[in-house]
């Protein structure tokens, strides 16, 4: 007897396709909400920390005070990176891209990990672990490399954005900026398949291993459809320069059918919810460090771009407001994506577990447009 398979469905981007099930982010793209594990983002943006959500994300429950604290010494024992990581970090060029960095260095991790093949789920989620904690150092250390300044080891004493700011810049952040980054880290941990989790899914699926689902994952956000868009909206908003040249601009590239970097989503036809809570993070940042200018033109952009597209369902992403926010920071704009990478390993290593427990190769099929039955013609006679 033969089996007849089912007959594919062709949907372009897999936009209408659901490809598993999950039980981490709940996004409505029409409403605009996004919860983590059934908790809405603005209450964990207001009350929580990173370490405290990532347990949520990992676990499915937020964390006693003893499970937290247990959690976060875990977290802080991994920080410190195997000796060679250092030499590797020193032998990178200082010119490369902190995103090239970054994905090689992440990847290197692995010939260091004894369990780095090991498929258990106690063993993926220890090096989940060594990969949260170790990616921050990995990040500020290339940074302080290709400024020609000393390393800085992170100091397992610290949460993740105060150790990561600590060694980026050889001194201890203000409290303010320190909780500006956390709650960044917070707003970007997870967010349903989009693209870098499912090319992460696709890797984990073959059943290879969580440090090549996550180098996979961190080559798919490094593009400007993706988290490279925060990066962008900063070259943007340095080409733009006053106020009164963004209506001219925006309408001149909207005219000329390109894209505004920050605006648009793929599931979001309503406000981002994560950039409604970072609009309001980012002025008061603007506002406490005096860097007005990139905050007013962002807005400024934003009014013309809602009265040209708004009832396209084009609003400000993640990636809009999240830019202005790190620039006041202090963090070099070419950091921006990497800062991404520290946060979405919790949404990454959490989807990968989800994966590796009720596991289906992810094998999609394409449309052949290709011509059929021709001839092979030998290469002198062609
Ligand atoms: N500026 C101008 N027009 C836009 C934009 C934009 N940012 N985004 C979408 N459109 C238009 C697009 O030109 C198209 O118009 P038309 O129907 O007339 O051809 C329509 O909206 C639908 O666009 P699409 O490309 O079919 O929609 P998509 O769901 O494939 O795209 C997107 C989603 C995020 C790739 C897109 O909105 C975009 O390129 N945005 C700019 C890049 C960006 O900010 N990315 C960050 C996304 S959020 C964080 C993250 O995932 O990392």
């Amino acid at each position: 007897m033969t089996t007849v398979a089912p007959k594919p469905v062709f949907d372009k981007g897999l936009a209408n396709t659901i490809a598993s099930e999950s039980a981490m982010s709940w996004i409505d793209g029409q409403a605009g909400v996004l919860e983590y594990v059934g908790i809405d983002i603005d209450s964990l943006a207001r009350n929580s920390t990173f370490e405290e959500t990532v347990f949520l994300l990992w676990r499915g429950k937020l964390p006693t005070a003893t499970e937290l604290d247990a959690f976060t010494t875990t977290i802080q024992g991994q920080y410190e990176l195997p000796e060679p990581m250092w030499d590797l970090i020193g032998s990178i060029p200082v010119d490369a891209g902190p995103m090239h960095a970054t994905r090689t260095l992440v990847s290197a991790l692995a010939l260091h990990d004894p369990e780095a093949d090991d498929p258990s789920p106690e063993a993926s989620e220890r090096k989940g672990i060594r990969l949260l904690a170790r990616t921050p150092a990995l990040i500020a250390n290339f940074d302080r490399h290709r400024n020609g300044r000393e390393f800085v080891k992170p100091d397992p004493s610290q949460n993740m954005a105060t150790s990561f700011l600590t060694m980026l810049n050889g001194k201890p952040p203000t409290d303010t900026m320190a909780r500006a980054l956390d709650v960044c880290l917070i707003l970007h941990a997870d967010h349903g398949f989009n693209a870098s989790t499912f090319a992460g899914l696709v890797t984990i699926s073959t059943l290879s291993d969580m440090y090549s689902a996550v180098t996979s994952a961190i080559g798919t956000l490094k593009g400007p459809l993706h988290g490279g868009a925060n990066e962008a909206v900063i070259h943007m908003l340095d080409k733009i320069g006053a106020i009164d040249k963004v209506e001219k601009y925006i309408r001149d590239k909207l005219d000329r059918k390109e894209r505004v970097m920050g605006f648009g989503h793929r599931v979001y036809k309503a406000y981002d919810p994560r950039a409604t809570y970072l609009k309001t993070f980012a002025k008061q940042l603007a506002d406490d460090t005096g860097n007005q200018q990139l905050y007013e033109i962002s807005n400024r952009i934003e009014q013309v771009m809602h009265e040209a597209v708004a009832a396209k369902g084009i609003l400000p992403n993640v990636d809009f407001y999240s830019a202005t926010t790190y620039y006041s920071i202090g963090l070099a704009t070419d950091l921006f994506t990497p800062i991404f990478v520290m946060s979405r390993i919790a949404g990454w290593v959490g989807h990968c577990q989800e994966q590796l427990a009720d596991n289906k190769l992810i094998r999609p099929r394409c449309e052949y447009v290709g011509p059929h039955e021709m001839p092979y013609v030998p290469i002198g006679e062609r």
